[in-house]
């Protein structure tokens, strides 16, 4: 997650306190998409939150896989633990009980450091805000993540300009992210999530922020640049039309993950 990452210093990966956080260069082996039947395994997961010296429960022994490629929605009313789930995949919050596995290894088992070198590496993450920093340029948003991971700024420069040409947005590489619209601020948001090339892209209400037509838009390039690469997609929504897109849908209710029907389009 890229949201601690507020400065403007370049290269950011040279700031200690930002590659304390990453810590040392990779050592995950490659992920091979066919040889990986579940991209996510949730293994009787729980989930509570210590609240004024009670526990609150929002999540009970769930349990439930996603496969590899496969483009999921998740719906469920406000506060049934949607985000929970997801910043659970991400790794970005922890089980109470169980164990989350990302692409076969069991995120519990890392240490802060790994876990967060596995998620910028694996991980993409779009959010229903953007989160770009906005003292950096639209291409430097996009590059954060590969300086992080050691890229020089070269390479980086390299694909970063590609992912946003990719976007549509290669015309806007030096505009800061308060001279973009909405609907532009997210597409650089899902280059920079692409950048590295991970697996897994996670979407919080992606189009939450957008009018509709726009957050049409902005589905499509989502949906078009996972499943050309055949990373999954896993999506929390509000949205019939974004249920209506995804292979599977799910629903949080009622302190579970259940089945739901695709919604009819
Ligand atoms: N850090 C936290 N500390 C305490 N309680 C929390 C924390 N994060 C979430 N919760 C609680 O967990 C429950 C689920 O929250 P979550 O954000 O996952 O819901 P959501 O389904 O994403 O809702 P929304 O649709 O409004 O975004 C809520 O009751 C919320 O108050
Ligand atoms: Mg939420």
């Amino acid at each position: 997650m890229l949201t601690f990452f507020f400065r403007s210093s370049i290269p950011l990966s040279d700031d200690p306190a930002i590659a304390d956080r990453v810590g040392p260069p990779a050592s995950f082996s490659p992920v091979d998409l066919h040889m990986t039947p579940s991209i996510i395994q949730f293994e009787q997961v729980g989930k509570a939150y210590p609240e004024a010296g009670r526990s609150h429960t929002v999540l009970r022994d769930v349990s439930f896989a996603i496969g590899a490629g496969e483009v999921v929605a998740i719906l469920g009313r406000s506060g049934s633990g949607k985000t929970t789930v997801l910043n659970l995949m991400a790794g970005i919050d922890q089980p109470t009980q169980g164990r989350v596995r990302v692409a076969g290894e069991d995120l519990g088992a890392m240490s802060d450091r790994e876990r967060t070198r596995f998620r910028l590496q694996r991980i993409g993450f779009v959010y229903q805000f953007f989160n770009l920093i906005p003292t950096l340029s639209a291409l430097e948003n996009v590059r954060l993540p590969l300086e992080l991971g050691g890229a020089s700024v070269a390479d980086a420069d390299r694909r970063a300009m590609a992912e946003l040409a990719a976007v549509g947005l290669a015309d806007r590489a030096a505009s800061f992210p308060d001279r973009l619209s909405g609907g532009e601020q997210q597409r650089v948001a899902i280059a920079r999530a692409l950048v590295t090339d991970p697996p897994l892209i996670l979407a919080d209400e992606p189009t939450g922020n957008l009018d509709p037509e726009i957050g049409d838009q902005v589905l499509a390039l989502l949906l078009e640049r996972s499943r050309a690469s055949g990373r999954s997609l896993i999506m929390v929504t509000h949205s019939r039309r974004i249920a209506a897109a995804a292979d599977r849908v799910l629903r949080v209710e009622g302190h579970g993950v259940v089945e739901a029907q695709p919604e009819p389009a």
